[in-house]
């Protein structure tokens, strides 16, 4: 018997990650904002949930918002960067996902002031320590208040003003002086409306909300500095591709996917044994803890092949397994957001229409002639053991 396990192999971490005998435990040390949400729930509770908030991806969400939503903040914000001709690939990722999470998971921004952006960014940047307290290398009790307080005001600046803006927008709809259609589509408006009728009470609402904005915001952003860093080291050694990487959105996309392999924006997941049980034939007590070991599986040389540990972005894979391995997990609590944030790779030989919005972020830096800044160098963020870039300064050459 053990009370602890990691798996490294890819097959048994995939096996782990869909065993309904494991619960979730990645989160335990960050309850004060992942209590209760989505990713921390199990069984019927879990299922009924994801079933509610399912309902906002209805099929032609990601297109629509890839095609009507994404372009404009996505120019937006990069505007004023391509004017100054430099920026902090780190600060522009913030800037970039955090208001486009905000509209999907609804928080409003009354104000739409850059003060306002900053706002949330300071505060999802917090949440986001919070969540993964157990990697935080510093003080863990500060962060803990910290992120009790800045709770506090996430909802009565943004969670209760757009609470009361979507009740009355209800109340509207009801009376029958809007149409169904004017109702925005996100993730509190399908929790108020709680068509399902589950249990959801008040404060779990506000972490929901902090969770969801998290969930999309923090993956792809760091996602979108490993991606682009990899991206800048390849084309180093392919210079042909500069000129033609713009005409291959596949290859883009491809790119995009082989980093997402190599830098799993979680690096491990984590599971407790609901009752004693096997596996990988060692027998583990009740409680003890599985830890899943995604970057080590994502780089397995039987899957992989020989350079597996490598970025290259050409891989040749096994049939039927995903460019991306294991790092969207797997089972019930599969990630939502797929589809948005890396888009489907087509068949060889056929276009890509949807390609994420990662994709199409690191697609409109390259067309801006992004390059690594001659003078200043990345660095990697000090306050976490997660392997995330703090700072990346880069340049755009027209
Ligand atoms: C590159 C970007 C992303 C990566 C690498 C990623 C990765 C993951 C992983 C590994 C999990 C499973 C956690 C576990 O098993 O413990 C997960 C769950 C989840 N992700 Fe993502 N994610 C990304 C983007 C997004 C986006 C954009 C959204 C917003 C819609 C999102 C929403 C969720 C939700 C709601 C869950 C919980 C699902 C559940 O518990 O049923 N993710 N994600």
């Amino acid at each position: 018997m053990t009370d602890s396990l990691t798996i490294e192999g890819y097959k048994s971490a995939s096996l782990a990650l869909r065993d309904k005998n494991l619960r979730q435990a990645l989160y335990d040390e960050g309850a004060i904002v992942m209590k209760d949400v989505l990713v921390n729930l199990h069984g019927e509770q879990h299922k009924s949930r994801r079933a509610l908030e399912t309902k906002v991806f209805r099929r032609d969400f990601f297109k629509y918002y890839e095609s009507e939503i994404f372009p404009g903040t996505l120019n937006e914000t990069l505007a004023p960067f391509i004017s100054s001709g430099a920026m902090d690939l780190v600060d522009f990722g913030y800037r970039v996902m955090v208001n486009l999470t905000a509209d999907f998971t609804g928080l409003d921004r009354r104000q739409k002031t850059p003060e306002e952006t900053a706002d949330l960014m300071a505060l999802l940047r917090l949440f986001g320590k919070t969540a993964t307290l157990a990697h935080a290398t510093g003080e863990k009790d500060t962060v803990r208040n910290d992120a009790a307080e800045a709770l506090e005001r996430f909802d009565d600046t943004y969670v209760q003003p757009s609470i009361d803006r979507r009740r009355s927008m209800l109340e509207k709809l009801h009376k029958g002086e809007i149409e169904e259609e004017s109702l925005p589509r996100d993730i509190l408006m399908v929790l108020l409306r709680n068509e399902d009728n589950i249990e959801l009470p008040r404060e779990v609402i506000t972490r929901e909300m902090a969770f969801f904005a998290l969930a999309g915001a923090h993956t792809s952003i760091h996602t979108l500095t490993h991606a682009t860093h990899e991206l800048l080291e390849w084309l180093e050694s392919h210079p042909t591709k500069r000129e033609t990487i713009l005409n291959e959105p596949r290859l883009i996309q491809k790119c995009i996917l082989e980093s997402i392999r190599l830098h799993p924006s979680s690096p491990i997941a984590a599971r407790r044994a609901l009752c004693p049980m096997t596996v990988e034939s060692e027998t583990l007590d009740k409680d003890a803890k599985v830890v899943i070991n995604l970057q080590a599986a994502n780089r397995s040389k039987e899957i992989f092949g020989e350079d597996a540990d490598q970025f290259n972005p050409d891989r040749i894979l096994p049939k039927g397994q995903s460019r991306y391995g294991l790092s969207f997990g797997q089972g019930m609590h599969a990630c939502l957001g797929l589809n948005l944030a890396a888009g489907i790779l087509p068949p060889e030989g056929k276009p890509v229409d949807h390609m994420g919005t990662i994709a199409l972020i690191v697609e409109a830096l390259v067309k801006k002639g992004i390059r690594k800044d001659p003078y200043q160098k990345p660095e990697k963020d000090p306050s976490t053991a997660r392997d995330l870039w703090g700072y990346y300064p880069v340049r755009f050459q027209g």
